[in-house]
């Protein structure tokens, strides 16, 4: 079961990049009725230096920068102490556990998620060995920050949140839900389209046939697209 209520830190170079999607629809109704908290810190307001830099190239050579230790250790220990809750803290990385549903649920059991985006070409090593985070990567492809996994930790761990969804059993009936399957297909208005109907068992009001066809569809469906998952 999820928690009922989570408190997101998220610390990154770019804050701008999350007012509009919080902004809207679930998240938002989430944030007004109090089920989710979300607090967005810029890893600049640690940098030691000048003009706010937080990155240096890396020793022994090679392309791009990284984001130094000091300021990520600093702004860590800094955001905990904002809340006696010390939370979890997720780094985004293309090498860390693959989200998945089952993460997913995991991370929705907590109370508090600390999220710490990378950007350039990652990260000193040190910040890991000292925080020791839980690294989660969104797939085998490389982005351009932690940003927009971060965004997916909190889209699907909200979703888990007594209370967000209209109906709970949406989440129930998802994909991934249960580990194993697909959700069926589903059909809205109008029951026919270019010749295309909807199932005549969707019509039929028999809750029992209906849960039958779903139940074969969703193994159908999993077959033929993610045989991987039976
Ligand atoms: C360009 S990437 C750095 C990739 C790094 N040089 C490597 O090869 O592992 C910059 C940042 O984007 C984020 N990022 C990139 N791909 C990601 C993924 N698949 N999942 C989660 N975060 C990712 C991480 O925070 C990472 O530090």
């Amino acid at each position: 079961m999820a928690s009922e209520r989570i408190r997101f830190d998220i610390i990154t170079l770019f804050p701008q990049i999350f007012p509009g999607y919080l902004g809207e629809s679930l998240l938002a109704k989430a944030i007004e009725r109090d089920l989710v908290h979300v607090h967005v810190h810029n890893l600049r307001d640690w940098s030691r230096e000048k003009h706010h830099k937080v990155d240096a190239p890396p020793y022994g050579g090679g392309p791009g920068m990284l984001i130094q230790v000091e300021p990520v250790v600093e702004c860590v220990e800094a955001v905990r102490e904002l809340d006696t809750d010390p939370g979890e803290l997720i780094l985004l990385s293309p090498q860390g556990q693959t989200l998945r549903q089952r993460v997913v649920s995991q991370l929705a059991n907590q109370t508090r998620l600390i999220l710490l985006c990378g950007r350039y070409e990652g990260f000193d090593q040190r910040i890991v060995d000292i925080l020791q985070p839980r690294e989660i990567s969104l797939g085998d492809f490389i982005l351009n920050g932690g940003e927009v996994a971060a965004m997916a930790i909190v889209d699907s761990a909200i979703r888990l949140i007594p209370g967000v969804l209209g109906d709970e059993r949406s989440y129930a009936e998802d994909s991934f839900t249960d580990e194993a399957t697909l959700e069926f297909p589903q059909y809205t208005r109008p029951r026919e389209y270019r010749g295309r109907t909807v199932p005549d068992v969707l019509l039929s009001g028999n809750h029992q046939e209906i849960a039958a066809w779903r139940a074969a569809q969703r193994q159908q469906r999993t077959a033929e697209r993610r045989r991987d998952l039976l």
